[in-house]
């Protein structure tokens, strides 16, 4: 079977909208964003499954478990909504390869929103029980961990599957019999492995903005900051010495250790644990983890093209049909709706958690709010006409 041939058959023969170039950058960006998240909630679930085992005996980590329940919960309503993103990004310049992986692995992407549903229905019987003081609250937290490891190994499954394209035939068609069962699944074990240890470095650096945050807040003594920083120094150093160990065994297995952007991951994570080692300021420590975040998301993508490369596949000569609406109205979404509200809103949770008592929006959040509101209200209308306008125009 030629491959390549394959490949470039199964490519949308309307094109891509845009330069494909722009649509890789956004998927590079917005996984960086996803997989932040889900590291986030990796991390914060143990903390909070702890803090609840303890809570008698230990009031700090009676407080530290009941935040970080709620860091876990919006966590994972944030990761939700950032998968999306990357999910249409990677279907536009890499259609082939994902719907390959949802046809032959289609039991398990089935399975997989159901174990999310299971996964998050439980932590609310978790948050729930907790308070309540309920004896099964426990157990009903680590199952609830364990759906949401699940639910990553699958995406990582997914990931791994749609990257071998010369293995698709083998596993769709056994020694030349059909499998329509969809139950494929094929993990690399030491990406998982580097790609879920990664959530002790990001919950470690969290709870030192947590510190660096609640600090300036009332109600948060000396005793429990010190708790709560020390133990992020531990999580952050411990995990970024493994997840550097096991990021390099994982790249040495793709012969890639000496690649430029390999060996800038090893710096960022050096930078990172020098950083975490001097106590420096955490907001700046969480920048230079963000460079990192965009530069393993860049190599998950240098991998894929390198794969893809082989078979004569390449996204910048992917057909092009510039479609200049789709376009406008993409970008002033992304941009007017997004940044106005995504800015409205943390600036609004930053202010309000500082304040004592009740919370009054001053000047700068009320006009961000009115901002918000006003955009959200013209993008709605352009969104409802220009969609009956073409059903229109198309129908008539
Ligand atoms: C608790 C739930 C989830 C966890 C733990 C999780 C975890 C992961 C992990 C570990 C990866 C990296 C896989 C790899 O490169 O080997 C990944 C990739 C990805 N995830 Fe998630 N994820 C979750 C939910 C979601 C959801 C709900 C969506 C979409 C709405 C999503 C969209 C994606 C996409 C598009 C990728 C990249 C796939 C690719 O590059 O081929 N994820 N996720």
């Amino acid at each position: 079977m030629d491959i390549g041939l394959v490949l470039n058959t199964l490519r949308d023969p309307a094109g891509v909208p845009f330069y494909p170039i722009v649509f890789q950058a956004l998927y590079i960006l917005t996984w960086a964003l996803h997989i932040a998240f889900v590291l986030l909630a990796l991390g914060g679930i143990p903390l909070a499954l702890i803090g609840n085992a303890k809570k008698s005996i230990d009031d700090n980590w009676k407080k530290l478990g009941a935040h970080m329940t709620q860091v876990a919960k919006i966590s994972v309503s944030i990761l939700i909504v950032l998968g999306v993103a990357p999910l249409l990004f990677t279907q536009v310049i890499y259609d082939a390869n994902w719907y390959v992986t949802n046809t032959i692995s289609g039991l398990w992407v089935v399975a997989f929103i159901y174990i999310l549903i299971l996964a998050y229905s439980l932590w609310y019987w978790f948050y729930y029980a907790n308070k309540n003081n309920s004896p099964i609250a426990g157990l009903v937290g680590v199952v609830s961990l364990l759906a949401f490891v699940g639910a990553g190994v699958l995406m990582h499954a997914f990931a791994n599957e749609s990257i071998q394209p010369e293995q698709w035939m083998n596993w769709y068609a056994p020694n030349g019999v059909i499998d329509t069962s969809g139950t494929n699944l094929h993990i690399d074990i030491l990406r998982l492995a580097f790609m879920v240890s990664l959530s002790a470095p990001v919950t470690g650096i969290f709870l030192l903005n947590y510190v660096d945050y609640t600090s300036k807040c009332d109600g948060y003594t000396a005793t429990y900051l010190s708790f709560v920083k020390n133990l992020g120094k531990k999580i952050a150093t411990v995990g970024l010495l493994v997840s550097a160990v096991l990021f390099a065994v994982w790249v040495l297995t793709l012969n890639m250790l000496m690649n430029p952007l390999v060996i800038a991951i090893v710096v960022a994570v050096l930078v990172l644990l020098f950083m975490v080692i001097k106590e420096s300021n955490s907001y700046i420590t969480t920048l230079v983890l963000v460079v990192t975040a965009l530069l393993i998301s860049t190599l998950r993508e240098v991998i894929r093209m390198n794969i893809m490369s082989k078979y004569g596949y390449s996204i910048y000569d992917y057909p092009m049909n510039i479609d200049w609406p789709t376009v406008i109205m993409f970008l002033t979404t992304f941009v007017g709706v997004g940044f106005t509200a995504v800015g409205f809103m943390l600036t609004m949770a930053w202010r309000a958690g500082r304040t004592k008592g009740i919370y009054t929006a001053d000047a700068t959040v009320t006009k961000l709010a009115n901002a918000t509101v006003g955009i959200t209200i013209i993008w709605a209308l352009i969104f409802l006409l220009w969609g009956i306008i073409t059903v229109f125009k198309n129908t008539l």
